[in-house]
């Protein structure tokens, strides 16, 4: 069996971020988790991701603080779906831990230069990782691959076609996208399909843990939310998506596609523009000079792009987990 895959993750708990906290520090190595402002501020994030490793006894995963705003944009938070807090609905006290004095982007970087084969999960905006191409643009030889969750294949979450991460600083989408480290999105279209309706609710209110307790509370709070904000029957756990790819590869259909953001578009910036047909590959066999799409070729895929999720898989592994957390 292959050793626990080394990740950073980089994240703006958030109800699905702190899912996929929780996963990721079940069952990956996680050398660090980063925050970055998206769901909420910064500190609030900040704060989010600490109260989430210490209801699970995870206080030895360091945190730290990165980018308050986008590259170029100003910063769009979503109280309607994670509350004033980024994580309203659990009553908790404020963290005793505290977040490292290194910044984000600086762990980032360092940890990706001395340890070999980090994979980096990004669940919020990716100003933090497009800052650390940028600081540091060798270290994208030296990233196992990016597992993040955001865009869509198909239709946005915020936009009729971007998705949040994804819209909230699409320069930096944009960097990372054609950065040439392999990606696997995990965009909308696929997270939709992670749709935890009441009755799975009351199926992990039956769990005796201090975590499963948490995660109704998140839960809860969620299900009101995505109804009241967005109409949706169901708490979709996007980011947990993007962990669980990780830990059980199988419960995620995929297909390799060249993927790049929209950055000017009136109705479309910062939409995932998926060549789902690879119009813009090369095709071994076809005569591109004869292609009407001919100034478009040549792009390799750059993404794996999931398509279809293994749902009661995912909710075995969402309630294993619970149960075997403290
Ligand atoms: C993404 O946006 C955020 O609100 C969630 O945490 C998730 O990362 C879904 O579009
Ligand atoms: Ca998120």
């Amino acid at each position: 069996m292959e050793a626990r895959r080394k990740i950073i993750l980089d994240c703006d708990p958030g109800h699905d971020d702190a899912f996929a906290i929780i996963l990721a520090a079940s069952h990956l190595d996680v050398l660090g988790v980063t925050t970055i402002g998206g769901n909420c501020c910064l500190g609030n994030v900040t704060k989010n991701a600490l109260k989430t490793l210490e209801v699970i006894d995870r206080t030895d995963i360091p945190v730290y603080a990165g980018h308050s705003r986008p590259m170029v944009a100003e910063l769009v938070t979503a109280p309607q779906f994670h509350g004033e807090s980024g994580l309203d609905g659990p009553v908790l006290p404020d963290p005793v831990t505290a977040p490292q004095k290194e910044h984000a982007v600086d762990f980032i970087v360092e940890t990706v230069k001395s340890v070999d084969g980090v994979t980096l999960v990004p669940t919020g905006p990716l100003t933090n990782i497009a800052a650390a191409l940028n600081r540091a643009p060798e270290i994208a030889g030296r990233i196992r691959e990016i597992c993040l969750m955001g865009g869509s294949v198909t239709f946005g979450n915020w936009t009729p076609a971007a998705e949040f991460n994804i819209f909230v600083d699409p320069e930096a989408a944009y960097r990372v996208f054609n950065s040439g480290v392999p990606i696997k999105m995990s965009g909308v279209n696929l997270t939709r399909q992670c749709a935890v309706s009441r009755e799975r609710v009351d199926e992990i209110a039956k769990i005796p843990t201090r975590t499963a307790k948490f995660a109704v509370d998140l839960l809860n709070f969620f299900l009101g939310t995505s109804k009241e904000a967005a109409s949706l029957p169901a708490a979709n756990l996007h980011d947990a998506c993007a962990v669980a790819w990780l830990i059980r590869p199988e419960l995620i259909t995929a297909a390799p596609m060249h993927i790049t953001v929209e950055l000017k578009g009136e109705f479309t910036r910062g939409m995932t523009v998926c060549d789902y047909r690879h119009l813009r590959c090369e095709t071994p066999g076809t005569d591109v000079t004869e292609s009407p799409t001919m100034g478009f070729r040549g792009e390799r895929p750059n993404a794996e792009a999931a398509l279809r999720l293994d749902f009661p898989g995912f909710m075995d592994l969402l309630i294993q987990t619970l149960r075997d957390c403290p």
